[in-house]
């Protein structure tokens, strides 16, 4: 046997036992480095005899060819082996890692029924600002300079006079201003008030807004339609009362209370909204806006609510606490997820 067909057998035995990349690339190096053993073949020529040299050449060849080949077959067993053990220390009957999925508020959650319910019922949903002037949140809807509501005490005032709205009543200007007659929104969204903080109020609390502009909108349009939507919210046992308030904005006035078994037994008429029959001054006050006559209260009469959403939300989730809404506390906020 020729030297190098020894060589080759041996590098081909090396390379069979071979376990890893590492003691694969030794081996090249040995035998196929600039200065390894069947290499060095290749200068070894140059001293050969003419009979011998094509002989040799012949079997540098195939020398080189086999032990290159044979390293990349080895070397691509070696890396699928070493793939699958990986795999194979994975234990698939493991239970996988949970994704954190977020929830809605609850009190989102009670802004997004009372939306459905009432969008059933006709009404388009409208917007305002949380920072309003004097004229939307008060001048505009009938309330006179003394009111205790523009007191200081009652109401947060930045430095350059507008104010944190204190009531969603904004928006039923906003929405007269931007269209004519009739006019069927709800807005819904937050409200602000110089409270102290305790179990029953917030100095930031939410609110849905209705308006209903029409010909001949009477008041009992407005506890039709008022008792309709308690009775989707709190089951059809619902019972809805009114009783006279007062209001700037609205002439007459009506406070809402409900007594339905899903609230507390059914034993408590609970106030939940203000509401009545929009003011003729309201109108007035709209059209001087607009620049025409657009809301005539000779020809358009209308009723407006607002509804406390924290108070509904307290009472159908039975939530002891308004704090609970703003504390942030996981614990709680999951019983809604
Ligand atoms: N804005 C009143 C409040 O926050 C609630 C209210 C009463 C809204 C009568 C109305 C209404 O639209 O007509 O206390």
């Amino acid at each position: 046997m020729h030297p190098l067909e020894q060589l080759r057998d041996d590098a081909l035995r090396e390379i069979a036992a071979a376990r890893d990349e590492k003691s694969l690339e030794g081996v090249r190096v040995e035998y196929l480095g600039k200065s390894g053993s069947i290499s060095e073949w290749g200068e070894r020529m140059k001293t050969l005899g003419k009979e011998e040299r094509p002989v040799v050449g012949k079997l540098l060849n195939q020398a080189r060819k086999a032990v290159t080949a044979a390293l990349d077959q080895r070397a691509g067993k070696v890396r699928a082996d070493k793939e699958s053990d990986a795999l194979a220390s994975i234990d698939v009957s493991l239970p996988g890692t949970p994704h954190n999925t977020g929830s809605l508020h609850p009190l989102h959650q009670m802004h997004e029924r009372g939306i459905q319910i009432f969008r059933r019922m006709g009404f388009a949903l409208a917007e305002g600002p949380d920072i309003e002037t004097e004229w939307y949140c008060f001048d505009a809807l009938n309330t006179p300079p003394d009111h205790p509501a523009r007191n200081e005490q009652d109401t947060f005032y930045l430095p350059d006079g507008r104010l944190l709205r204190t009531h969603t009543s904004t928006v039923q200007i906003r929405a007269m201003e931007s269209a004519p007659p009739p006019i069927r929104v709800i807005a819904s969204g937050a409200a602000y008030r110089r409270d102290e903080l305790d179990a029953t109020h917030s100095p930031q609390f939410h609110q849905i807004e209705g308006l209903y502009v029409d010909e001949n909108v009477s008041v009992a349009d407005l506890k039709g339609e008022l008792e309709f939507f308690m009775r989707e919210l709190f089951g059809a046992d619902s019972e809805v009362q009114f009783r006279p308030h007062f209001f700037p904005f609205t002439e007459p006035s009506l406070e809402v209370y409900v007594r339905s078994k899903a609230l507390k037994g059914g034993e408590q008429w609970i106030e939940v909204a203000g509401c009545g029959i929009v003011h003729p001054a309201v109108f007035e006050a709209v059209n001087k806006a607009r620049g025409d006559n657009a809301y005539d209260p000779e020809k358009w009469s209308g009723y407006a609510f607002g509804l406390g959403m924290d108070r509904l939300a307290m009472i159908l989730f039975e939530i002891p606490d308004i704090r609970l809404f703003s504390q942030n506390d996981l614990r709680f906020l999951k019983q809604f997820a």
